[in-house]
């Protein structure tokens, strides 16, 4: 039996990790045992209930407003102690947040191996996203296992001289499409339920991140506004993440719109059948960049760069900036255009075939095998 360790914390973590956890409970030849760090609480919850996972042990380090060196200390020691006690094989970790790289970092201090899962995405620069692209870079540093989604990840590593044990497999969130895709849904978001998916047209957007709080994200919103009032048959969707800085200022310039939705975080199975039904996503999220390509629903990157250049090339998903006036542009450009718009919404998924969790199993048994 190898023993492996899942380490993760954030909502996005979790969607991707789950699938992978799933798969290896049923795996005869694998002891799963999981760690949250809980650098998020409640909307890291919500995935385990989808999921319907139950975690070994429970770090429970968020704290409202936490920095950057809560989150990484808090988890280095932490994980310390659960490393010394589980005594893993091999530790599996995800992407790119803070949770991932301090997992990695205490693996390697206890010179445990690290998997890292969804590794090789890069935008080369160091500053966008913060700290997301020093943190995954480091991260595919430390780690033996590398499992990349794509074969452009799988460059981006070949390039930075590092060239064995990468593995081509997928990403997980297309696994996750098993678990929360179903026909005929009905939402656990009362909200949801209510809309009149008969009479508008759906704009389903988020926006968060770290870099794009203050004056970018007031400029998304602005943008979002100046559309609602355009266009009365559209009718903007919009679960605000926790974090209090970005709540302060989304719900300061969108709140109290008639066709605008402001809601808390919905469930991942809410908002993938949300998604199925969507006419456009805006969002500065990786995820959604991922998801969205999959149901052919045409994406408007809210950021300048980004590490998933695959969904662009294929021409479902564009990058329009962080300025209000190209935002606006960019999605008019759709919503007058239905040429333009066919154009993008193509059901094209460069992301995988839902079978990436159980190449990454094989790929740990293989190497458990060869080490013996
Ligand atoms: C984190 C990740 C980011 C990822 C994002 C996904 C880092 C540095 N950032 O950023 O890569 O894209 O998660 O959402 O790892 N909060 C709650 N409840 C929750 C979750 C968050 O109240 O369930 C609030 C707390 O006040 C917390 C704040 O949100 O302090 C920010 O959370 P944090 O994890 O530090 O940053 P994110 O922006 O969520
Ligand atoms: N998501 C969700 N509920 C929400 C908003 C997002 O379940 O209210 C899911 C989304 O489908 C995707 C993931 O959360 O799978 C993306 O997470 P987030 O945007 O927080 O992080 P990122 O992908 O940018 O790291």
């Amino acid at each position: 039996m190898i023993k492996v360790l899942s380490v993760f914390g954030t909502r996005p973590e979790a969607i991707k990790m789950c699938p992978l956890v799933k798969e290896m409970e049923g795996c005869s030849e694998i002891e799963s045992i999981v760690c949250i760090t809980a650098q998020h609480r409640q909307m890291l919850d919500q995935v385990l209930e989808v999921f319907e996972i139950k975690p070994d042990y429970d770090l429970n380090v968020m704290s409202d407003c936490q920095t950057l060196f809560d989150i990484t200390a808090k988890v280095i020691c932490g994980l310390k102690e659960v490393i010394e006690k589980s005594r893993p094989d091999i530790i599996l970790v995800h992407g790119d947040t803070t949770t991932s790289f301090a997992a990695a970092l205490a693996a390697f201090y206890c010179k445990v191996p690290v998997g890292h899962v969804e590794a090789g995405l890069r935008t080369y620069d160091k500053y966008s996203p913060f700290p997301e692209e020093m943190n995954r870079t480091l991260t595919g540093d430390i780690a033996e296992l590398h499992f990349s989604p794509t074969e452009q990840n799988k460059e981006n590593l070949l390039k930075e001289n590092i060239s064995r044990n990468i593995f081509v497999t997928g990403n997980t969130v297309i696994d996750a499409f098993k678990t929360t895709v179903k026909k005929n849904y009905q939402f656990e978001n009362e909200e949801l339920n209510q809309l009149p998916f008969a009479e508008k047209q759906f704009v389903l957007m988020t926006a968060h991140r770290r870099e794009n709080l203050g004056k970018p994200l007031e400029n998304i919103c602005n943008a979002v506004l100046e559309l609602a009032g355009k266009y009365s048959n559209l009718h903007f969707v919009y679960p605000v993440h926790l974090n209090p800085a970005v709540r302060e200022t989304v719900f300061r310039i969108l709140g109290n719109k008639k066709n605008i939705s402001l809601i808390d975080p919905i469930s991942v199975t809410d908002m993938h059948n949300m998604m199925a039904r969507s006419f456009l996503v805006m969002t500065d999220s990786g995820g959604l960049q991922e998801e969205a390509p999959y149901f052919g629903i045409p994406v408007l990157v809210l950021r300048t760069e980004t590490e998933r250049p695959e969904a662009v090339e294929m021409g479902t998903v564009r990058v329009v900036g962080i300025e209000k006036d190209d935002i606006v542009a960019a999605a008019r450009t759709l919503i007058d255009n239905p040429g333009e718009y066919d154009k993008m919404a193509k059901a094209v998924n460069p992301y995988g075939d839902g079978h990436a969790s159980e190449r990454i199993i094989s790929a740990i048994l293989e190497r458990a095998k060869e080490e013996k």
